[in-house]
């Protein structure tokens, strides 16, 4: 059969992962795709950075819409990062051109994915990003396939693996906040922006996408009440533990009469519960359905082998023709999200 053709526009933490997954799997994945899967180019700013791989064998774009228009690319895999710019733009030309997009872009989609997912499924294309959403753990494939069958009531999570690193070494440590968030800096655990995870903005875009699939919303993370653990002391986890509590940065989406409450907030959990037992940067999603009950999804959230495992999942499902909507149905029949009016913590 004919390779699947990918264009990878990144070749950072994860489309070096991604890189590295084809060539030490390829037989492993034409097996089960049905069909090789090959690279034909890749894109980055710097060419001259040293990146940890064997590029040697693939075109080389600077211009990442110049990548997503090329003819000898069938699949448009998107690793840049950012919910304008390049990123968007690459997306959009990626579509025009007859592209389907694998992405882990969760500020793009949490943006802009209604208008993605119209222009994609107008053209018969997909866009996939299981990587988008608690990294290497499927939870996109568990709701838009294992549990289509369900009537989902709620869906809730830790997924913002620095934030769960700070607050659990915090704890363990005794050490103040400003303490471990520049360990989590040196250490790399930090987005360019940190605002990003430690304003619970990067967990509320991955928070406001589950609710969209959940719930057949169109993707509303403006109505996400959000709060970050800037705020959160050493003498408030010492607290939280005399009363046999932990302290997470939790989501948690449902919807009950009053409409659909979306909150990324710091919360107490019972420190012997699945979430409360959660240590360093680890993610977990919890699926409440009306049939199968409560899931527990556990994993690593970030890192460059679980989010190319994640974004491998998605090429291969591509190379074997699946091709399902978005957000799990067809982007013009999510509705407008009436946003529940929730009170201030
Ligand atoms: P990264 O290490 O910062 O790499 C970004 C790559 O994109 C770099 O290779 C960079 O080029 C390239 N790039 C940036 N802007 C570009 C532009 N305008 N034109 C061409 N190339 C450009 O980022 P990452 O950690 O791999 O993350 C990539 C995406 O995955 C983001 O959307 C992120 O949110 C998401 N994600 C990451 C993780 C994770 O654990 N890292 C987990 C889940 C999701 P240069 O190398 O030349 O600078
Ligand atoms: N900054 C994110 C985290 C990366 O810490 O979970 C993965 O999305």
């Amino acid at each position: 059969a004919a390779p699947l053709r990918l264009g990878i526009a990144g070749l950072g933490t994860v489309g070096i992962g991604v890189v590295k997954i084809i060539q030490r799997h390829a037989d492993l994945i034409a097996a089960r795709a049905g069909r090789p899967v090959t690279i034909t180019a890749v894109c980055a700013r710097d060419r001259a950075k040293n990146r940890d791989a064997d590029l040697s064998g693939y075109a080389w774009e600077t211009d990442a819409v110049a990548l997503a228009q090329r003819e000898d690319v069938d699949v448009f895999v998107e690793v840049m990062g950012g919910s304008e710019g390049a990123a968007r733009a690459s997306t959009e030309a990626a579509l025009a051109a007859g592209k389907d997009v694998v992405t882990a872009n969760k500020a793009l989609l949490a943006h802009h994915g209604q208008a993605l997912a119209e222009m994609a499924e107008a053209a018969g294309l997909a866009i996939r990003f299981e990587a988008a959403v608690a990294g290497g753990i499927p939870v996109i494939k568990a709701l838009t396939e294992g549990l289509a069958g369900n009537q989902m009531r709620r869906v809730m999570g830790v997924m913002n693996g620095t934030c769960n690193y700070i607050l659990t070494r915090m704890e363990t440590a005794g050490l103040p906040y400003e303490h471990v968030f520049e360990e989590a800096r040196q250490l790399g655990y930090l987005e360019a922006d940190p605002n990003l995870d430690v304003g619970g903005i990067d967990a509320g875009h991955k928070l406001s996408l589950l609710a969209s699939i959940a719930f057949g919303t169109r993707v509303s993370f403006d109505a996400v009440q959000l709060e970050g653990i800037g705020q959160i002391s050493i003498d408030d986890i010492r607290h939280a533990g005399d009363l046999g509590f932990r302290i997470k940065l939790l989501g948690v989406a449902q919807v009950s009469g009053r409409g659909l409450e979306q909150r990324m907030t710091p919360c107490l959990v019972p420190a012997d519960s699945p979430l409360g037992q959660l240590q360093g940067g680890t993610n977990m999603v919890v699926l409440e359905g009306d049939s199968v009950g409560q899931i527990v999804l556990r994993g690593p959230g970030a890192g460059e082998g679980p989010t190319a495992s994640a974004v491998m999942g998605d090429v291969i499902d591509l190379a074997r023709g699946l091709r399902l909507p978005t957000f799990g149905r067809p982007a013009t029949s999510l509705v407008e999200a009436v946003p529940a009016k929730v009170a201030a913590p």
